[in-house]
């Protein structure tokens, strides 16, 4: 009889480390905040974390960033990588270790090229490896639990317990642990005590055509810029930006703005000159929840519930064709 730790039934998940907070070290175990990021290989983050029957973990170090600097290069490595893992039979999922800054965009951006029918899980923690308590290693070890969870799919992140999808997620607390929320749409599920208690389906989704992402020895990006809609606001910032300097031309243009869509009329204004120059403009609320209801005659399309920081993503791939 074959027992469940049998080579033969043995799964793998491959953990891809690519810094932050969960990777930081400070020079005290009381400093929470005062430490650098993106210090620990992933190997050493796995050290102490048991496995759940029948899984190998294997770690791969993709990047060592914090994530406020987080880049187009690593997200072309990171998905290619996912691509690469996902693919072997008896892989059962990738786990990604990431900062907290960024990793909505990262997870959004995983989703949009990816939608893998295999689960995707970022995870991340808000306290240094050096921290008294640390955050990681349980956060790390309950993606390994989603990871692992039969019929668990898609890109999400899994942080404080809670099992966001990588559509909805939202940093939404400097500090706290739990530090992140979904909106609307509310998490995926959680974890308790390795096992997954569901509360919706599994984030799906139609992958974009994303060939020149990773297939592509070196992509360009095409420059798209948010702007914010303020009370005071002019047009200026937008101005500024057509006349593009060394940065390359404007590709595309996110509105950050207020409740349902709306535009200071002097940035509208702006944005209107933009749009007709060529950039591709598109509205997404400020609002923290809640989605851009489209009205009749609206001059300038919306980017429905995704956040200024997503509804970028979406351009960029939409303009890479
Ligand atoms: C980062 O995003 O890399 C630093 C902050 C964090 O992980 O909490």
């Amino acid at each position: 009889m074959v027992n469940s730790s049998s080579p033969e039934l043995r799964r793998r998940v491959v953990v891809l480390g690519t810094g932050g907070t969960i990777a930081g070290r400070a020079a005290s175990s009381d400093d929470n905040i005062g430490y650098t990021a993106a210090q620990v290989g992933v190997a050493d983050l796995l050290g102490g974390i048991e496995a759940p029957d029948g899984v190998t973990l294997e770690a791969e170090q993709v990047a060592q960033v914090d994530s406020k600097d987080m880049s187009f290069d690593v997200w072309q490595q990171l998905a290619r990588r996912c691509v690469h893992w996902l693919a072997q039979a008896d892989v059962a999922g990738v786990v990604i270790t990431h900062g907290t800054d960024t990793i909505e965009e990262t997870a959004f951006f995983l989703h949009s090229v990816l939608a893998p029918s295999k689960p995707v899980v970022l995870t991340c923690a808000m306290r240094p490896a050096t921290a008294l308590s640390p955050d990681g290693p349980q956060n790390v070890r309950d993606a390994i639990g989603v990871a692992t969870t039969q019929g668990a799919q898609g890109v999400t992140v899994v942080c404080a317990g809670v099992v966001h999808g990588g559509v909805d997620i939202q940093k939404v607390h400097t500090y706290r642990l739990d530090a992140f929320a979904s909106g609307d749409a509310g998490p995926v599920g959680y974890v308790e005590e390795g096992e997954v208690r569901l509360v919706r389906p599994w984030p799906q989704g139609q992958a974009v055509p994303a060939a020149k992402i990773l297939e592509a020895a070196a992509v360009q990006w095409p420059r798209v810029e948010i702007v914010m809609s303020h009370a005071g606001a002019s047009g200026a910032v937008i101005d500024a930006l057509l006349l593009h300097g060394g940065a390359g031309p404007l590709r595309g243009l996110v509105l950050a703005t207020t409740g349902n869509g709306t535009l200071h009329h002097a940035l509208e204004a702006a944005a209107l000159k933009a749009r007709d120059a060529g950039v591709s403009v598109i509205r997404a609320t400020r609002c923290s929840s809640g989605r851009i209801l489209p009205k009749a005659g609206d001059p300038l399309r919306d980017a429905g519930a995704l956040t200024p920081v997503k509804a970028r993503i979406a351009l960029m791939l939409e303009l890479l064709g």
